[in-house]
């Protein structure tokens, strides 16, 4: 071989393995990984056998009432009129399975609609209308920077507040978080879908949403009881105690997105002018702790959607989907 073929040969060898790294070795795409993020999120000592995000909560059951005002937007069958069971999962945000409800900036509630059918239903919904970042990598480095320092076991103001004033698109967040006032309990909450999602209705045509679970509007404010602020588990007792009186009920509202509004970006609030549907009613009738319900082994995965519906560009879907498997393999791991 002549010193210029072999030069040749050495130079398109070389070339392939570099294309090989670079594939293998993700170039090109985030360097955050659900593995990186779920690190991050169970910290140096991880609760096992427990989601190392939204660690408490507890299980609750009941169904969806459709009255069909969505069926015209999708075909999705928990839109047509009728009744859709599910099993749900309220919880607050953090990773400690005995943290105390009163103090978690964040409440939610999951649901599994249509469990056991081919065209199930999985959402996951947060107290915020919106979120603070929009990107995986800016949500890995918010948590990165709310995360208590190893050595003093604090968080570091100066941290937080530099990577807020590094980020103008949490602008909105930080208004609602202004201007949250925790209620006196988890049936009075609003929680919101926040991400976007499409209906696909049949005539073919496409309708970006979100959409909120709001307490119906003859929902008693006041707790059952008075909240012992010295009870870790005050909220779900409260529910518990509530729903064997009567159902918890939420109206399921869907917002329509403008085609000016941008689904794919989760921290921008839509116009409080955009058009609502009332899809129907979530009726939750029973609630029993975590141990005793079904809910501990769902993974409540924002991807899981049924025929009729599709998941937007929003980078954060994806992003979450990977990282609540990470989650549910670590946790199916250490306990079942
Ligand atoms: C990139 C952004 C996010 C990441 C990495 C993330 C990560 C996680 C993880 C790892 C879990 C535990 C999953 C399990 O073990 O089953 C979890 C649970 C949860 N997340 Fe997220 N999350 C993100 C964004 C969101 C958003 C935007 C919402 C609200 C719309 C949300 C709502 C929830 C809820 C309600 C749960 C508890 C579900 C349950 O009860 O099992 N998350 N998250």
């Amino acid at each position: 071989m002549s010193v210029f073929r072999y030069a040749a040969v050495v130079l398109a060898v070389g070339s392939l393995a570099g294309v090989i790294y670079a594939v293998a070795s993700g170039a090109g795409q985030s360097s955050v990984t659900a593995q990186r993020f779920v690190n991050l999120q169970e910290g140096a000592k991880p609760h096992e056998g427990f989601r190392r995000a939204h660690a408490k909560g507890f299980c609750v059951a009941g169904e969806f009432l459709s009255n069909g005002k969505l069926a015209p937007y999708s075909t999705a069958q928990v839109f047509q009129p009728g009744k859709t069971g599910f099993v749900g999962r309220m919880s607050i945000a953090g990773t400690n399975p005995t943290a105390p409800d009163l103090r978690s900036p964040v409440r939610s509630l999951a649901l599994n609609l249509g469990q056991g059918d081919a065209d199930g239903w999985r959402t996951a919904m947060n107290t915020p209308p919106v979120m603070a970042v929009g990107t995986p990598e800016a949500f890995y480095e918010q948590l990165s920077a709310l995360a208590p320092d190893p050595a003093t076991g604090q968080r570091n103001p100066q941290r937080i507040q530099s990577f807020f004033a590094s980020h103008p698109e949490t602008q909105a967040f930080l208004a609602w978080q202004k201007s949250y006032v925790p209620t006196q309990s988890l049936a009075t909450e609003r929680y919101h879908s926040i991400n976007a999602f499409y209906l696909l209705g049949p005539k073919g045509q496409r309708q970006a949403v979100r959409w909120a679970a709001v307490p119906a509007p003859d929902t008693p404010a006041q707790p059952l009881t008075a909240l012992n602020p010295d009870d870790p588990d005050a909220l779900q007792a409260e529910f518990l105690a509530r729903v064997k009186q009567a159902p918890a009920v939420f109206d399921l509202i869907f917002t329509l997105a403008d085609p000016t509004d941008n689904e794919n970006d989760p921290t921008v609030p839509w116009p409080e002018s955009r058009p609502t549907v009332v899809a129907g009613q979530l009726l939750i009738r029973a609630a029993q702790p975590e141990t005793k319900g079904q809910c501990k082994d769902i993974n409540f995965d924002p991807l899981v959607l049924p025929t009729g519906m599709a998941a937007t560009e929003d980078p954060i879907l994806r992003a979450r989907s990977a990282a609540y498997a990470e989650s549910y393999r670590r946790r199916a791991r250490e306990s079942l």
